[in-house]
């Protein structure tokens, strides 16, 4: 009998330390909010649009360009993958984006450059890397935001003998 009421009050203890809130400080900025719906509207934003996909993409494609200068084809694959990686989680946050960047990116060229990549010559990197910069600038102008195809990025290329 006693230690069935022993049993019944650390049930109980148990219970109230379970549902006990935890503790939050100023940094929760999630825990704080009352509401998941608030908590997720949070989230979405912190998580940004496209413009933050691209800030990736154009910084692995610069990664990509000095990856083939140094003959490391390796790390050249492996940012272009990464660039193909940011670009489909991309346009799953701006579907609107989407058309434009697998008829003109994804669905064809991501492969074809790759192939080139894969082939592990200087020449045959290279002429991806070309490829590669049409493929961006031609999204860009088809997005309406050609501007973006006007910046230092844009200015590496393949050195003189690799270009077409
Ligand atoms: C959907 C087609 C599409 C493709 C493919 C694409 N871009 Fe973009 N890019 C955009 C759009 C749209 C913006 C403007 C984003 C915005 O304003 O939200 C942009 C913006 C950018 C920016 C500016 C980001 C910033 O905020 O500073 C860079 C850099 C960039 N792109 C590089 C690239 C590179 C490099 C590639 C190819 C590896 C590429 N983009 C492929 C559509 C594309």
């Amino acid at each position: 009998m006693i230690s069935l009421r022993l049993a019944a009050i650390a049930c109980l203890a148990l219970t109230a330390a379970c549902r006990s809130e935890p503790e939050t400080g100023p940094n929760d900025w999630l825990h704080n909010q009352s509401e998941d719906r608030e908590r997720f509207e949070r989230l979405q934003d912190q998580l940004g649009g496209f413009s933050q996909t691209m800030w990736e993409v154009g910084e692995r494609y610069e990664q990509m360009h000095e990856a083939i200068r140094r003959e490391n084809f390796d790390l050249a694959l492996y940012h272009w993958d990464k660039i193909a990686d940011a670009t489909a989680r991309g346009i799953e946050r701006r579907p609107g984006r989407a058309d434009n960047a697998r008829a003109l990116f994804l669905d064809d060229e991501h492969g074809e450059v790759r192939d080139l990549l894969e082939q592990r010559t200087l020449s045959s990197a290279w002429a991806g890397f070309e490829r590669a910069s049409l493929s961006c600038q031609s999204c860009h102008q088809a997005e309406g935001v050609e501007y973006f195809n006007n910046q230092p990025l844009f200015d590496l290329r393949a050195p003189q003998g690799y270009r077409d």
